[in-house]
């Protein structure tokens, strides 16, 4: 197991559920409401998976990619999971399939879209270079248990952090 492996599965199983909201109708309200409350339920455990198992370990073992070091990745990513939790509380105060409702979850997908493209390349990145595969699969392990015992239940309750205080109590 590694969990780099399984938080690129989870940036694929998200954006194929924004791929599939644009498929519904703005009158299929109860699919649209079910499939939204599992992305923001995968999108709010996903990230604070990543900030319990695999950025304190970036900021351990990662030097640092695509020109960043790890701090600055980590502080960014941090920045980028509170907007990705902004955008979709958004989305619940919005009409249930009105326009205002689809430029939400719109804003949600790009927040989430360009965070995951940077983080692959990014921490993503580092950790494949610079952490041992028995890390990978011990985090693996951890981040499996708590996705697996948070997504078949009501989720976690999603909280803005911030970013330096984080790198600092972490780094
Ligand atoms: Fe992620
Ligand atoms: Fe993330």
């Amino acid at each position: 197991m590694d969990i780099t492996q399984l938080i690129t599965d989870d940036h694929i199983e998200q954006r194929r559920l924004f791929a599939l909201i644009d498929e519904l109708a703005p009158t299929d309200t109860a699919a649209l409401k079910s499939v939204w409350t599992r992305l923001r339920v995968l999108l709010d455990t996903h990230a604070l998976a990543e900030e319990r198992f695999f950025y304190p370990e970036l900021l351990k073992v990662g030097q640092g990619a695509d020109h960043e070091d790890p701090k600055e990745e980590t502080r960014d990513a941090i920045k980028d999971h509170n907007e990705i939790r902004d955008t979709a509380a958004e989305v619940d105060r919005k009409e249930l399939g009105s326009p205002e409702w689809f430029d939400a979850v719109g804003a949600c997908n790009k927040a989430n879209s360009d965070h995951m493209d940077e983080e692959e390349r990014q921490g993503l990145t580092d950790f494949r270079r610079h952490a041992d595969l028995e890390l990978r699969h011990r985090l693996g392990v951890e981040f499996l248990q708590f996705e697996s015992e948070h997504l078949t239940g009501d989720g976690v309750v999603p909280i803005d952090r911030d970013a330096d205080a984080y790198v600092l109590e972490n780094g």
